[in-house]
């Protein structure tokens, strides 16, 4: 059985050796690898054992290894030695992974009033807003709705390309998943991704990515140009490749899709079987941030035979709702307008300045110094026990959200089908149902066939009458009639 993974079953805690989202605030995340002890030179140098340092302070990992989803864990006074991470002090990454060799060394943490964060199990929202930019990357509004277009469901094949920063990638993961290879028949049913990049560095990096995150069971990267080679894939190692990864479900975001569409039909050819699932229609979206790009597509998606062609921009706003507070009586408190909420209100205050002013020439000081302070004091508790249902509910849409704009193209390419799939069909529905070979009217034709007819009789109403209708004839004769009296 393959090793699960943290972003598809992640259990009710955060384990050893699985990736968390370490959630600082909303839409900043670090993604870690949770270990006790450093394994390379650079994390090491801490009593603490491994620790990620944030704006919030510094987390050992010991402090988060065990701990359920969600929970919140305090920042940790952390040790690096006399005068931060001293070199000399380093142990060598090998020996700190030697079992044992560290037990008795790693300093239990104590916890430190810098902050906190939450532990939360990693997504491919949280991957796609959090990880390592490498290119251009898909956004969660335009992945998800990809997904659902391109039927990606669990048990599907899918084929990606390029594979980028791998954010699409660990989406389509999520999506395909239902279930980890085990045993002979390691794929049978099994949901899949083929993503393919021909960037060397891109496509090594992606796919070190899917062996941290446990997920190169069900995504297999392929070092490949997707215009020249094509989506076959090696039987082994070193292979020609001629595998198909018979996918029902593509995704292209290549500068130019229309290059691999010539990869991407039912034939056969001497190279090998066709890449698609023979037995199921193919579902393709394209990603192009240009129109013209978006246009070249669609014609060789006509070229190719793929149907219902339908280009979207996705256009995905979030809203902020707030309530919105403005009054004096909270001058003071953050978030807060401090202007009159009214005329009186207005009144009120501009008197309170006068009788302010004239105290003060008089000489009095019958408002003490801090009357100020307490009238705002005493607004503020006032205000703290009612507030949640005061103000007016406003909302903001949020401009800055990350996205880049770039126009879908969406196709199908239907199952083949043969004489002989028409003959096993009518064998199969023969006994349940009664097979006419008259094909059923559509509401459309039957519409047009009742049009034509009134048409055929109206027509036949005017040849009696010599271009006159019935109707018309009948009131022409009557008013005829009248006239001659
Ligand atoms: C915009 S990025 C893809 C981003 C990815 N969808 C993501 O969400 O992270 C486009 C990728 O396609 C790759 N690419 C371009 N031409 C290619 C080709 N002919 N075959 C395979 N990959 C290609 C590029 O190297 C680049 O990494």
């Amino acid at each position: 059985m393959a090793a699960t993974s943290s972003f598809l079953t992640p259990g009710l805690a955060a384990q050893e050796g699985h990736l968390a989202s370490l959630h600082l605030r909303r839409d900043a995340a670090i993604p870690v690898v949770l270990a006790s002890k450093p394994s390379t030179e650079q994390d090491a140098g801490y009593a603490e054992g491994m620790v990620t340092n944030t704006r919030f302070g510094s987390f050992p990992h010991s402090t988060i290894i065990g701990t359920p989803w969600g929970s919140q864990i305090r920042a940790s006074k952390v040790d690096t030695g006399s005068r931060g991470r001293v070199t000399s002090k380093k142990r060598k990454a090998s020996e700190l992974n030697d079992e044992g060799a560290e037990d008795d060394e790693t300093k239990e943490a104590e916890s430190a009033d810098s902050g906190f964060l939450h532990v939360l199990p990693p997504t491919p929202e949280s991957w796609t807003y959090s990880l390592p930019h490498r290119t251009q990357v898909v956004y969660t509004p335009d992945y998800s709705y990809i997904l659902h277009r391109i039927r990606a469901r669990p048990g599907t094949r899918l084929i990606e390309a390029g594979s980028g920063s791998g954010s699409f990638t660990h989406a389509a993961a999520r999506a395909v998943f239902n279930g980890y290879p085990s045993g002979h028949d390691q794929s049978a049913g099994l949901g899949r991704v083929f993503s393919y990049e021909f960037h060397k560095e891109r496509h090594e990096k992606v796919s070190e990515e899917m062996k941290t995150h446990n997920l190169s069971s069900l995504v297999t990267c392929t070092h490949a140009d997707a215009y020249k080679d094509g989506f076959l894939l090696p039987v082994g190692e070193g292979d020609a490749r001629s595998q198909s990864p018979r996918a029902s479900a593509i995704f292209l975001d290549l500068p130019a899709p229309w290059s691999a569409l010539p990869h991407l039909t039912r034939v056969t050819t001497e190279e090998g079987p066709s890449a698609l699932d023979p037995d199921s229609p193919v579902y393709i979206c394209t990603f192009s941030p240009c129109i013209e790009q978006a246009q070249k597509t669609i014609s060789y998606l006509r070229k190719y035979s793929w149907l219902d062609i339908q280009m979207v921009e996705v256009n995905h706003k979030r809203l902020n709702v707030l309530r919105s507070y403005t009054s004096l009586s909270y001058s003071g408190m953050r978030g807060v307008n401090p202007y009159p909420e009214d005329v009186s209100a207005a009144l009120d205050h501009l008197k309170a300045i006068d009788r302010r002013a004239k105290d003060f020439h008089a000489g009095s000081t019958s408002l003490p110094p801090s009357a100020k302070v307490k009238r705002i004091e005493n607004a503020q508790t006032e205000a703290h026990s009612t507030m949640f249902k005061e103000g007016q509910v406003i909302h903001r849409s949020e401009p800055d959200l990350k996205t880049h704009t770039s126009y879908l193209v969406f196709a199908v390419l239907p199952k083949e089908w043969t004489e002989e799939d028409e003959q096993k069909e009518a064998r199969k529905w023969s006994g349940k149902v009664e097979i006419s070979a008259e094909v059923p009217k559509s509401h459309r034709q039957m519409k047009k066939e009742t049009k034509a007819k009134r048409k055929s009789r109206e027509a036949q109403g005017q040849d009696h009458t010599n271009g006159v209708s019935w109707e018309q004839a009948g009131t022409y004769d009557a008013s005829n009639a009248m006239s001659l009296d």
